[in-house]
């Protein structure tokens, strides 16, 4: 028999109708024979003149020959490296398109009755924490992110999603690190103290020490491992602006936080929103906690709150902000992985989740077995989001309200709120 692939193959470049957009932003369209095809750079609404290259897995993928009918939701990509560059790939797509693309795909989940509620987010400078790729080349240190497909760093002059203070921060890295180191990383933060980063980097000469380095770099913190050096200096955290007294979040440069202030701002008012609509619980708890980014929302309206994290250090400024909030008596924080520590609810009690996009399966069925009046389910990951709310519809909870927040504009990716009520 002919693999599908030949025949794919034989039929030669072929007008494409692009009907779909695909999990990672790649337009998607059928052949005559019905076989789907995966077309990079292209979108829903538009017609193309498309090789198909090969079929793995049942997918085929296409190369664009022609644009031959242009999406009308199509817009001019601003940033130079598009294209290149292996972030911000759908800056083709109109940014009200984009909205509207992760709203439909949120209604498809939660079903139609409820309408799904959709907050855009100004992408120019939003991006409040990054990892840079730091690599020696003949013209100096290349500092940057990866090339789509690839594992060199893309040429990108101007980086217009980061914060501000992060692109002078990559600019002061190629300038102060350029003479002295091989290959590395760095991660950063910025929060209202200023950039806190975590450098780790090959080099054959001593560094400077960590005080001198990021008085150098610019930053109120960094701890590095640089060959066989380690050092560090100043705040290892730093705190969230958009969190209002008496809450604190503190965030380190290796660990969790949402990717921007103001995405955080819209995400917070969303589950407020939705706390307030699911009514009166005697208790609360909250999976995926973090260092508290929505915990102060729980305290300010139930009585008790559990609070389940693994990451130590995440525990401790959770803590410690509700010790200083006065607020320690209410709150017990957990340590441990989810799966280790789930417990039925006690009373009328609201469940919280945020977990990463792997999901929670544990969570949702742990919540068909012991009925946890409401769930409020925060996700960054459609796919799994859609695996979750089936099992939770499945054991007889109903979406009540949903919401996008769009955390990741020029990205496929979205962050959501949706809550569950029996
Ligand atoms: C998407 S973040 C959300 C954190 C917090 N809600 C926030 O907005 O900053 C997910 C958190 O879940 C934690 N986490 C991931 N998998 C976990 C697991 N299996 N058990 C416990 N915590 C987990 C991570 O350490 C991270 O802090």
């Amino acid at each position: 028999m002919t693999p599908l692939f030949q025949q794919i193959n034989e039929q030669g470049p072929v007008s494409l109708a692009i009907t779909a957009l695909g999990g990672l932003g790649d337009g998607v369209g059928r052949l005559a024979s019905g076989q789907v095809v995966f077309v990079a750079g292209l979108l829903p609404g538009d017609e193309a003149l498309v090789t198909v290259v090969g079929l793995r897995k049942g997918v085929a993928r296409g190369h664009v020959q022609r644009l031959l009918t242009p999406s009308p939701q199509r817009s001019q990509p601003e940033c130079a490296a598009f294209g290149v560059c292996g972030g911000c790939n759908l800056q083709h797509l109109s940014l009200a398109g984009q909205l509207e693309h992760k709203r439909a795909q949120l209604q498809r989940i939660v079903g139609t009755a409820v309408q799904v509620q959709a907050t855009a987010i100004d992408p120019h400078g939003h991006r409040r924490r990054t990892r840079m790729h730091l690599r020696r080349a003949v013209d100096g240190l290349q500092v940057g992110f990866l090339a789509s497909k690839s594992d060199s760093i893309a040429a990108t002059p101007h980086c217009l999603a980061l914060e501000p203070e992060l692109e002078a921060l990559r600019r002061r890295c190629a300038q102060v690190l350029g003479p002295w180191l091989q290959v590395g990383e760095i991660a950063a933060v910025v929060g209202k103290e200023g950039i806190t980063a975590l450098l780790s980097a090959k080099t054959n000469a001593p560094p400077p020490a960590a005080a001198e380095l990021a008085q150098q770099l610019g930053v109120v913190g960094l701890r590095y491992s640089i060959g066989h050096h380690r050092d560090h200096w100043g705040l290892m955290d730093v705190a969230l602006p958009e969190i209002e007294a008496p809450w604190t979040v503190r965030t380190a440069a290796d660990g969790f936080c949402q990717a921007s202030a103001t995405a955080n701002r819209a995400l917070r008012a969303t589950i407020a929103q939705v706390l307030d609509m699911a009514g009166p619980h005697e208790s609360a708890q909250e999976f995926f906690a973090g260092a508290g980014n929505f915990t102060d929302l729980l305290l300010h309206r139930y009585g008790h709150v559990r609070a389940l994290e693994r990451d130590a250090h995440a525990c401790t400024r959770l803590a410690q902000s509700a010790a200083a909030a006065g607020w320690g008596q209410r709150l017990h924080v957990v340590q441990s992985q989810v799966a280790a520590a789930l417990t039925p609810p006690h009373g009328r009690q609201l469940w919280l989740l945020d977990p990463g996009r792997l999901g929670a399966p544990e969570v949702t069925a742990a919540a068909t077995k012991w009925r946890p009046q409401s769930v409020v389910y925060v996700s960054c990951a459609l796919d799994t989001l859609g695996r979750d709310c089936a099992t939770l519809v499945n054991a007889g909870y109903r979406p009540v309200a949903a919401a996008v927040v769009d955390a990741f504009p020029w990205t496929v990716h979205t962050e959501t709120v949706t809550l569950f009520c029996q």
